[in-house]
This record gives structure tokens, C-alpha cells and sequence, in this order.
């Protein structure tokens, strides 16, 4: 039997968890032969409420399954864990920017890299979906110096989903049909949505967007400031942040460092080597080629124009002012 895989989600009693846990236990992420030991952290106000959630959990009566912990404690819940899925954090309500949320969430961040450096095994996998996730992923990866900086990555992959899914509406065929668009720098409204070495697939030819969008207007106008403002527009709509498409994304960012990639590419902020000019160290969303064995590589050599390096500077230079900050932030 293979031994349980152990998976902690923080702010398990939230509303992203709420979406993500089902498919975490069902063997959609981590394969359908993994067992899964599921850790779920929550602040002590919320036990109530997580207490609901593992009901429901046990209720689903998923094989896969092995054991549910619930806890507010963070000396059990980073124990020995194989993967850490970092929601808990306060959303952004209408009207403010993700990195609006600085100053109430980093401190939890600089906390769990922490917990991460001493109690988790040091070939923990990290992603951090917390806002401005790319920073505290940034401040996580700082606080735990002990496990190797490339474990910690932060989600961009819902950004990429939603400029997979503008393509393919307007082209008329599915998401699964657009390949290799890339999100380059911060989740956040600086974020760079780059279709220009993107493929589609349409009655089965394979050409690039560009070539069959045939609006290079579009392509750099109006689909950017969607994607860019799409986490808005939804909390506009919704008056909460979206949820389920993030919890949507949080699989496929860890179905596919586990599995990977194979014949594409995928976007995930991951700490800079200093590829295509971005400061070191820096967690950066870029296209990223994955192996099976879950180590990943930063997709080198494709062709950058003025347009994509301005924009791709734009979005490091807000990176690196939120770095400062939430470095003086975390210090105080
Ligand atoms: P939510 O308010 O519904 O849930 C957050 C949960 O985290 C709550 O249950 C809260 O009690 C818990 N929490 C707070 N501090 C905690 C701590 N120190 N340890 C453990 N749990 C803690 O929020 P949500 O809608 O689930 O969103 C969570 C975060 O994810 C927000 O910051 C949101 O902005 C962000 N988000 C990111 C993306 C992305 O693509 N990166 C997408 C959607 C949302
Ligand atoms: C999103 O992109 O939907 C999330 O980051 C939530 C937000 O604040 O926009």
C-alpha cells in the first residue's frame, strides 16, 4: 500500500477550501492510487465551522482518504507534511488591490515559513494562494532557509486559465485547445498575459493565436485588462472573491508539478533565476516546463519584443516594491 501523501490546506474553514478539499480527497490532484492524510488549519474562531466541513468530508466517504485532521494548532498541522497548500488569509474586498492586503497577511506568511523550516519535511512542495500571494510566498520562502527556495511557488494559474478561456470563447473552441499562453511577473492587476507564443487548436490545426484571433488590437488591448482585472470584476459581481475557479486552479497547478507537462508549458510564480532579466529570487510568475519527478525548469529562450519587455518590467517593479515593504512590514 502506498503511504498516505500528507497535505495540509490552511483557512480550510474558507470559502476557496470549500471548492478545493473535495477534489484533494478524491484523487484528482495527487492520482487515484495516492491516499491522503488531510491536514486542515484554521484560526480557533472557525473550529465551529471546520468541524462542519470534516463531517461533510467524511460524509463523501472517499476511499482515498486515510485520516482528517483538523486543528488550530501550528505545531501539529506543518508536522512532517509532504505539501503545503497556503489559503488562509484575508481576501480583498471591492475596490482594493491585492497588495491592499500586505499588511494583515504577511505576517502570517513570515509564521508558516517558519512552522515550514522546522517542522515540515524538507521536500515540502509550497504553493501560497494567500494575497498578494506572490509576496508572501516571497516572504515564506525567507523564513524557512532549510528547505530548497525552488519548493516555493505561489498561484498564477488561475490568471492563465482565464486567459486560456478569453482565447478559446473568442475563437469558439475549448480552453484544453489553447496552449502555452504565459503569465509573466505578479497576480495582481501589473500581471502580463502573453498569447504571443501561444498555440490553438482548431478543427485539428494547430496554429498561434495571433494568427487566427487576427486582432492584434484585442490581443494587446482589451484581453490583457480582463485578465489583469478579471479577480475584480468577480468580486464586483459576487461581492466575495472568486472561489471556485481558484480552487479549479489550485488542482491544476498541483496535478501538474506532480505529474508534469509534457509537450507544454504552464505559468506558476516561482523564484527567479534571473531568467529574461527578473531580479533573483524575486517569486515571478513565468512559463515553466515540468518532469515527472516534480522538478521544474523556467522555459528559456523564447523571443522577447518591446512591448512584452515593457510590460514584463512593469510588473517586476511592482514586485519589488512589495518585497521592500512586506520586508519592512514583517520586521516591525
Ligand atoms: P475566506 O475568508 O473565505 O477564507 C479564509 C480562511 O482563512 C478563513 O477561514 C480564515 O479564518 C482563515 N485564516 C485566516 N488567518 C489564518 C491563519 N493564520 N491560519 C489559518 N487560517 C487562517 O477567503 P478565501 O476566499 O478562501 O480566500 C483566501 C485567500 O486567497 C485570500 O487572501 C484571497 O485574496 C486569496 N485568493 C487568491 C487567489 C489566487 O489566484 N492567488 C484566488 C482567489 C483568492
Ligand atoms: C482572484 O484573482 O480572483 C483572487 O486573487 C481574488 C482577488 O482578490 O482578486
Amino acid at each position: 500500500m502506498t503511504e498516505p501523501l500528507r497535505v495540509l490546506v490552511t483557512g480550510a474553514a474558507g470559502q476557496i477550501a470549500y471548492s478545493l478539499l473535495y477534489s484533494v480527497a478524491k484523487g484528482d490532484v495527487f492520482g487515484h492510487n495516492q491516499p491522503i492524510s488531510l491536514v486542515l488549519l484554521d484560526i480557533d474562531f472557525m473550529m465551529g465551522v471546520l468541524q462542519g466541513v470534516v463531517m461533510e468530508l467524511r460524509d463523501c466517504a472517499l476511499p482515498l482518504l486515510h485520516e482528517i485532521i483538523p486543528t488550530a494548532d501550528k505545531n501539529v498541522a506543518f508536522k512532517d507534511i509532504d505539501v503545503a497548500i497556503l489559503v488562509g488569509a484575508m481576501p480583498r474586498r471591492e475596490g482594493m488591490e491585492r497588495k491592499d492586503l500586505l499588511k494583515a497577511n504577511v505576517k502570517i506568511f513570515r509564521e508558516q515559513g517558519e512552522c515550514l523550516n522546522t517542522l515540515a519535511k524538507k521536500s515540502v512542495r509550497v504553493v501560497v494562494v494567500g494575497n498578494p500571494a506572490n509576496t508572501n510566498a516571497y516572504v515564506a520562502k525567507t523564513f524557512a532557509p532549510t528547505i530548497p527556495p525552488e519548493n516555493f511557488t505561489c498561484l498564477t494559474r488561475l490568471d492563465q486559465n482565464r486567459a486560456a478561456a478569453q482565447i478559446a470563447q473568442r475563437v469558439g473552441v475549448t480552453s484544453q485547445d489553447v496552449k502555452n499562453v504565459i503569465i509573466w511577473g505578479n497576480h495582481s492587476s501589473t500581471q502580463f498575459p502573453d498569447v504571443s507564443h501561444a498555440t490553438v487548436t482548431v478543427n485539428g490545426a494547430k496554429s498561434s493565436v495571433k494568427d487566427v484571433v487576427k486582432n492584434d488590437s484585442w490581443l494587446q488591448g482589451d484581453f490583457i485588462s480582463t485578465v489583469q482585472k478579471r479577480g475584480a470584476a468577480v468580486i464586483a459581481a459576487r461581492k466575495l472573491s472568486s472561489a471556485m475557479s481558484a480552487a479549479k486552479a489550485i488542482c491544476d497547478h498541483l496535478r501538474d508539478w506532480w505529474t508534469g507537462t509534457a509537450d507544454h508549458w504552464v505559468s506558476m510564480g516561482v523564484p527567479s533565476d534571473g531568467s529574461y532579466g527578473i531580479e533573483k529570487g524575486l517569486i515571478y510568475s513565468f512559463p515553466v516546463a515540468i518532469k515527472p519527478d516534480h522538478s521544474y525548469s523556467i522555459v528559456q529562450g523564447l523571443p522577447i519584443s518591446d512591448f512584452a519587455r515593457e510590460k514584463m518590467d512593469a510588473t517586476q517593479r511592482e514586485l519589488v516594491e512589495e518585497k521592500n515593504d512586506a520586508m519592512q512590514t514583517v520586521q516591525d
